[in-house]
């Protein structure tokens, strides 16, 4: 078992019955913007396994889903600035039209890694939807998102802090000791 997060758990920075609406919305959106086509949604585990669940469920398209793992950050709030995958896709994504699902967009350093790693493999399109983009970072790689989210180190809804607090419904911020 990891060890508990030196810290606690502080005010909901996104509140469930929002984050409901907005991936609602973003389903909506891509819906439309593929009508016709089955696009692959490729969540990278484990911080989306949240959001693509409800996202694969608020787009009325027939999707795919695939999964890729990589790790940027140790057990800290702090990226280590390497980007390693640790499971790659089991789909062949030659030709699909893909969309990266990520939980957040920080220092953007993760997104540009996939993308061209994925870019590479010859894809019809490649599109990027993150929930989250912290304020600041450079969105114009990102084609769909939900929020933009102060500087704070948030939890819940998917999003960890040493693998804890992944099972909250909300996004709260998490204050360190
Ligand atoms: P980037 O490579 O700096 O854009 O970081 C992206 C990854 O860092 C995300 O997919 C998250 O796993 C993690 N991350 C960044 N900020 C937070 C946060 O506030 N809470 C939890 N994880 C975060
Ligand atoms: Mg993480």
């Amino acid at each position: 078992m990891h060890a508990a997060p030196q810290g606690s758990i502080g005010r909901v920075v996104i509140a469930a019955d929002d984050l409901a609406a907005r991936v609602s919305e973003l389903g909506a959106r891509i819906t439309t913007d593929y009508r016709g086509r089955s696009p692959l949604l490729v969540g990278v585990l484990k911080g989306a396994f949240v959001f693509m669940s409800d996202l694969g469920r608020a787009i009325d398209l027939p999707v795919e889903l695939d999964f890729m793992a990589v790790s940027s950050y140790g057990e800290s709030t702090k990226s280590s600035g390497v980007v390693r995958i640790v499971k790659d896709l089991e789909t062949d994504i030659k030709g699909r039209d893909v969309i990266l699902v990520e939980d957040i967009v920080d220092s953007g350093l993760t997104l540009r890694y996939l993308r061209s790693l994925l870019g590479d493999r010859n894809p019809a399109s490649l599109e990027v939807c993150a929930l989250l983009v912290r304020e600041g970072a450079n969105t114009g790689d990102v084609k769909y998102f939900g929020f933009p989210i102060p500087p704070d180190f948030v939890v819940g809804y998917g999003l960890d802090v040493a693998e804890h607090y992944r099972e909250l419904d909300s996004i709260r911020v998490f204050e360190p000791e």
